[in-house]
């Protein structure tokens, strides 16, 4: 489809989302510019584990006791009575053609034989029935990433893409009439900030876990997009609900140990071996994730901060499973081969010991509000991935569905953005007509602000006690207090060459402050927002809540 070359996109973010949604704007004939902050396979996308759920019919029929229903309804129920009952159906319904599509793409996910044989599906916390396709074992998003950076090193060789590495998205351009232009762009080794034109801007920029000290994310997740999105003046939403992961491994790097591992068997004991999950929740380990996260971090805590184990040392394959029999470690290693490296490079035998895990920032829930296509509030801006906010994930995000979400919606953003086009202007998300309507955060966070130089370290060990696994009002009011109080260092973040680290920090800060400001709103405990003085969940608050900024300036 040639004659769109007149349209131009910039997508920004080369994750599953960003690459989905740059390869079909590029398939559909428009001009594409794609920008990313690092090199391209730097994004959460390349360290996804478990897999992809969806419902692919992979197996022979009458073999799958999986439905578009079950999926639908254990994303609702993981999501805790927030979820936007719509966009998960879309987000479920789409998945067998978006599983397709990324096999189109190149994709392989494991088979049970050889090739032509029916797709293996894992099992994870809170799915029903098995449904997640992984690939290499445990290396699900490197192999999604590698075939999807492919397709776009070969549209830039065409001449069908164009590709910034190393260029970070240091804010929106904004009309005087609040339409996005364009993006303010940093390139690398000391460039000076430049405007790139854009007809349509889409952002799949990822997420914030280094708003934390312990993240299973890359360093690259520092809520960029988010922030940029808050100062452009877009909406954002469900932003107090931070995943986090019940078990990373406790040591630096915070290495995920995915919960497909629970998934084939594996067990969590405290340090006197006791088994706690079973009198917690009737899926005991395979609970939603946000229960198994906390239960660790009480356990964690009444052993004077010694981590939890995770005993993998009674897992026995059947032999006539989709995994063959074998021993405990040569299971082990063939099911699990990334995570078994890192284990054993952490001197840990893990079939002979249990692993000490600990919960760790895993995803944001919350982001840019958008449809169930990708626009935002915006007219020209668009939001996909884990940026986004388009209601599908609740207050707890179902495990392996957010490789889905990029998938389906960096297809259906394309879908938008075309048909915003052919109608000659945007259709906006509008939001307050019959929710509960917008509220003001406090402004962006400049350099004249608060007496505390800003310092990362502080600030994340700031975030994990104020708005961590277990919440207070009472901390989440010290918090806010905190972070109105960092004062950012002057010019670094807003003179004409900025650093890369300096303006992370900005957007930590601007994001920060408005997951503190969500969860200090939120009177009560839902999914992964649990507060300990307000246990309970409120009826009455079981809904979304969506944010701007009061003043939205442009740095
Ligand atoms: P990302 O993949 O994070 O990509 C974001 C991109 O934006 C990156 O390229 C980044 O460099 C770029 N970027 C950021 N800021 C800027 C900027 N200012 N300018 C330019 N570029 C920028 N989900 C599942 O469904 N299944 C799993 O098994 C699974 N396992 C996971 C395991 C780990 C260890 C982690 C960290 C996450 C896992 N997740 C999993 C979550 C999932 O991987 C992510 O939510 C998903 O990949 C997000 O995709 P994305 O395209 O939205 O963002
Ligand atoms: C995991 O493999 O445990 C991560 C899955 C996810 O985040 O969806």
């Amino acid at each position: 489809m040639n004659g769109n070359r007149d349209f131009r996109v910039v997508v920004v973010g080369s994750g599953i989302a960003g690459l989905t949604a740059a390869l079909e704007a590029s398939d559909r004939g428009l001009d594409v510019m794609l920008l990313s902050k690092d090199e391209l396979a730097e994004a959460n996308t390349s360290y996804a584990q478990g897999g992809i759920a969806a419902m692919t019919a992979s197996l022979p029929a009458g073999q799958s006791a999986d439905t578009v229903l079950l999926h639908v309804q254990d994303t609702l129920a993981a999501g805790a009575g927030t979820c936007d009952d719509d966009a998960v159906r879309v987000l479920v319904r789409a998945s067998a053609a978006a599983v397709s599509g990324l096999v189109d793409r190149g994709v392989e996910f494991d088979r049970a034989a050889g090739p032509g044989s029916p797709w293996v599906e894992g099992l994870e916390g809170a799915h029903s029935v098995p449904r997640i396709l992984h690939a290499g074992g445990d290396a699900t998003g490197r192999e999604i990433e590698r075939a999807l950076v492919a397709g776009a090193l070969e549209a830039e060789r065409a001449g069908r893409m164009e590709i910034l590495r190393h260029t970070m998205l240091v804010d929106l351009v904004v009309t005087p009439g609040r339409r996005v232009a364009g993006a303010l762009v940093l390139g690398a080794g000391g460039d000076r900030l430049r405007e790139l034109r854009a007809d349509a801007v889409v952002l799949a920029t990822g997420g914030a876990g280094h708003l934390y000290p312990h993240t299973t994310n890359p360093a690259v997740a520092t809520g960029d997009g988010i922030a940029a999105a808050l100062r452009a003046g877009a909406a954002v939403a469900d932003l107090e609900f931070v995943q986090f992961h019940p078990t990373a491994l406790a040591a630096p790097g915070c290495f995920l140990v995915s919960e497909a591992v629970r998934g084939e068997g594996a067990v969590l004991r405290d340090a006197t071996g006791r088994r706690y999950l079973e009198g917690v929740h009737p899926r005991a380990e395979l609970a939603p994730r946000d229960v198994v996260a906390r239960e660790n971090f009480r356990r964690s805590l009444d052993q004077g901060g010694r981590p939890v184990l995770l005993d993998c040392t009674g897992m026995a394959p059947p032999a006539d499973g989709p995994h063959g029999g074998g021993t405990t470690a040569e299971f082990l290693a063939r099911r699990f081969p990334t995570i078994d490296a890192a284990v054993r490079a952490h001197g840990v035998d893990w079939s002979r010991e249990p692993v000490p895990v600990t919960p760790a920032a895993h995803y944001l829930m919350g982001g840019i509000a958008t449809d169930d296509a990708g626009r935002t509030t915006l007219p020209g801006l668009y939001a996909v991935g884990e940026c986004a906010a388009t209601g599908v994930h609740g207050a707890n995000r179902l495990a392996s569905n957010s490789l889905l979400e990029g998938a389906v919606f960096g297809i259906r953003v394309v879908d938008a953005l075309a048909a915003d086009r052919r109608r000659a202007h945007d259709a906006p998300l509008r939001l307050g007509t019959d929710g509960p309507g917008l509220r003001p955060l406090p402004a962006t966070p400049g350099e004249a602000d608060g007496g505390v130089p800003f310092e990362r370290h502080a600030f994340q060990a700031a975030m994990w006690a104020g708005a961590g696994v277990l919440r207070t009002g009472a901390g989440l009011e010290e918090l806010s207090r905190r972070l109105a109080g960092f004062r950012l260092p002057e010019g670094q973040a807003t003179g004409p060459a900025p650093t890369r680290s300096a303006l992370e920090d900005r957007n930590l800060l601007t994001v920060g402050r408005a997951v503190a400001a969500a969860a200090l709103h939120r009177t009560e405990s839902r999914g992964a927002h649990f507060r300990e003085d307000m246990p309970v969940p409120d009826p009455a608050q079981a809904q979304r809540t969506f944010w701007h900024q009061q003043h939205p300036s442009i740095a």
